[in-house]
């Protein structure tokens, strides 16, 4: 019995039977067999005139009235354009889409209604982790109003009323930057800067950008958003869409997209808006948003585990939608690891920073996405065969990332001592990696407690850099195991001054610097050290860190981040992201009322206030995960000729 063949029984009847209806179709059919789905997909992919067909198709499932445009090809740099179509929206036709409001649905998924923030902030005052500086401003804030004769009660409510006001604000600035099209709320814009002439993309609504947005509303019950979100994307899935000449994969979802008014076709005298999709081909070097499609993902079980309507992952069309965004992640390529190979550039960090190849931020959602998808995907005969790829790599991504990724005292010192050059199956040094690679830093910064999984891995090549995003979503997700995720929340706590600091969250740590800087970045005025990607702090992983810390049972370490934050994020107009070391300065070009910012800091409070909501985006460790990792070691035949440590000696 082959790797496969063991994981292939051990997983078999995981997911769930039952039917799923084609609500485009009939409501009352069920899909009968897999030819049906080859049809369809091969449908989607197809010539302009097939897509409009599909397209009319999905148009009464979505409720607004499509129409195709031919709008030929444009010239713009050195880059054709070929956009044959928009999708457009008759506004005077259009319906919302509407989904289960609030009433509708009562939160029947979340049983456990955990402690309120209250609670939380009467356990996390102990000053351990501040610095000396906070302490210190902290027994000024105290004088003061001792001075003043006030007592701890009207502290405490004059504390909750700013507190209060500061969370106002913020909804009353995610309300304004919600985008409408043909009425309905489908996203929201990345920032909407009064005091910016230079506006960027910073208009469109960006996929990444929408998913703390897109928590807040599900959290305050405010389902429609998140569904039109969510099924306006899909259609923007199967855009054609091409850079010289070149076509990425049919999944890709975009990067961002704009709502555009144009004059409608043959009347001058009226408009129509449309919706302008960038899938890269116009962002700043032309980076593939990888991740906007496992975002997707999530955030498509988020809004059913939220609202409990779970008819919109059951759509024949965003079913296909999924598998879309699963077999341009699972085709096969050259690549000899189960990480996911992507470009520079291709997730949050969205411009060269030395993360091509294996990035841990991609890895952590692909893993989280499979899980999600695997969770979602109605079974049927046409895609046994895509289940079964995804429970092969889910296997084989954690196994890799959990043994080749993670690194503590103990790891480094094994490092330390590795021999080089080994050409054998039972490698201890599979990649390489001359120990000369472990830098200066790290050997200072690594605590006695803690750990961390490095930012990539490479032949002869580990990324030692820390990296917030990744290192969240892998214990959010459970790609990290238990004692890791712990561990990486150990390190966040002992290293609070360089990751936390004055405002959290460090996207990466340390910064690259001098030739490091001017090689890596291709010498990048943006992302010099200690500013924007280039260990910049950004107040939208606030929300990240708090599901981690939710998971963990350690939401004291996110509150005490809310509070820190909470002192001067309002004042200084919610920016992007923050400069220097300790993060000091609002960031050189950092747009203000940065919608991300605000949403982030949005969610970490609702979900502080009720833990338990948490779970919507959280994946627990798989148990039958972890027992196959045991069939396919005793199964694996190179295996069995080597070392008895069956743990490092599995090829991947
Ligand atoms: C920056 C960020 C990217 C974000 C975009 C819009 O380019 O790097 O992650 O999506 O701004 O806010």
């Amino acid at each position: 019995m082959g790797p496969s063949e063991a994981v292939l029984q051990v997983f078999s009847g995981t997911v769930p039977r039952h039917f799923f209806v084609d609500s485009c179709l009939s409501t009352s059919d069920p899909i009968p067999s897999s030819k049906y789905h080859i049809k369809y997909i091969k449908k989607r992919v197809s010539t302009n005139m097939q897509r409009l067909a599909c397209s009319t198709l999905l148009q009464s499932c979505v409720g607004g009235t499509y129409r195709f445009h031919g709008l030929g090809s444009g010239s713009f740099g050195n880059m054709t354009i070929r956009r044959s179509w928009l999708w457009s929206c008759k506004c005077q036709q259009s319906e919302s889409v509407s989904g289960r409001s609030t009433e509708d649905v009562n939160g029947t998924w979340f049983l456990d209604n955990a402690k309120k923030l209250n609670t939380i902030n009467g356990v996390v005052n102990g000053p351990n982790v501040l610095e000396f500086q906070d302490i210190q401003q902290t027994n000024q804030e105290k004088e003061v109003w001792t001075s003043n004769g006030a007592n701890g009660t009207v502290r405490d409510d004059f504390q909750k009323t700013s507190v209060d006001s500061i969370e106002n604000e913020a909804w009353d600035i995610l309300r304004d930057s919600v985008v409408y099209y043909c009425g309905s709320p489908i996203g929201t814009i990345a920032a909407n800067d009064p005091t910016s002439s230079n506006v960027l993309n910073y208009d469109q609504v960006f996929i990444r950008d929408f998913i703390p947005s897109g928590i807040a509303f599900l959290l305050k019950g405010e389902y429609d958003i998140v569904r039109n979100f969510i099924l306006h994307t899909l259609q923007l899935q199967s855009w054609e869409k091409t850079m010289d000449c070149h076509s990425p994969g049919q999944g890709l979802m975009p990067a961002s997209f704009k709502v555009r008014t144009v004059p409608l076709d043959g009347d001058d005298s009226a408009t129509e808006e449309i919706l302008d999709p960038d899938f890269g081909e116009a962002a700043i070097g032309r980076v593939a948003p990888v991740d906007s499609g496992l975002w997707w993902i999530i955030l498509l079980r988020a809004y059913g585990k939220c609202s409990g309507d779970l008819s919109v992952q059951e759509r024949v069309d965003v079913q296909t939608g999924i598998k879309m965004i699963l077999r341009l992640c699972l085709a096969d390529g050259f690549d000899m690891f189960p990480t996911l190979l992507v470009t520079d550039g291709s997730c949050m960090i969205d411009r060269r920073m030395g993360i091509h190849g294996h990035p841990l931020e991609i890895q952590a959602l692909f893993y989280s996405a499979l899980l999600c998808a695997r969770e979602m995907l109605a079974p049927d005969d046409g895609s046994a065969d895509l289940i079964r790829a995804l429970n092969n790599r889910l296997l084989a991504l954690s196994f890799h990332i959990r043994e080749y990724y993670w690194i503590d005292l103990k790891k480094l010192n094994e490092i330390y001592r590795y021999k080089t050059e080994e050409y054998s199956y039972d490698a201890v040094n599979k990649f390489n990696i001359y120990p000369d690679q472990i830098s200066s830093w790290l050997v200072e910064w690594m605590p006695n407690k803690g750990g961390y999984l490095i930012g990539n891995l490479q032949p002869a090549h580990m990324d030692f850099r820390f990296f917030s995003l990744g290192n969240l979503w892998s214990i959010v997700s459970s790609l990290a195991t238990i004692n890791q995720s712990h561990a990486i929340l150990d390190l966040i706590e002992s290293k609070w001054a360089d990751l936390v600091a004055d405002m959290p969250l460090k996207i990466c740590y340390p910064a690259l610097e001098g030739m490091e800087w001017q090689i890596i970045t291709g010498s990048d005025p943006k992302n010099t050290p200690w500013s924007y990607h280039n260990a910049g702090s950004w107040p939208t992983l606030l929300w990240q860190l708090t599901v981690a810390c939710i998971k963990m049972n350690r939401p004291d370490i996110a509150a005490k981040a809310v509070e820190i934050a909470e002192k001067q994020i309002s004042r200084d107009k919610w920016p992007e992201y923050y400069d220097t070391k300790r993060a000091k300065f609002i960031g050189k070009q950092a747009h203000l009322y940065q919608t991300w910012s605000i949403a982030g800091y949005l969610v970490a409070k609702l979900l502080l206030a009720d833990p338990g909501k948490a779970k919507m985006l959280i994946t627990e460790e798989d148990s039958e995960l972890v027992n196959a990792f045991s069939s396919i070691l005793s199964s694996n035949p190179k295996k069995k000729r080597s070392r008895k440590n069956s743990k490092q000696t599995y090829i991947v």
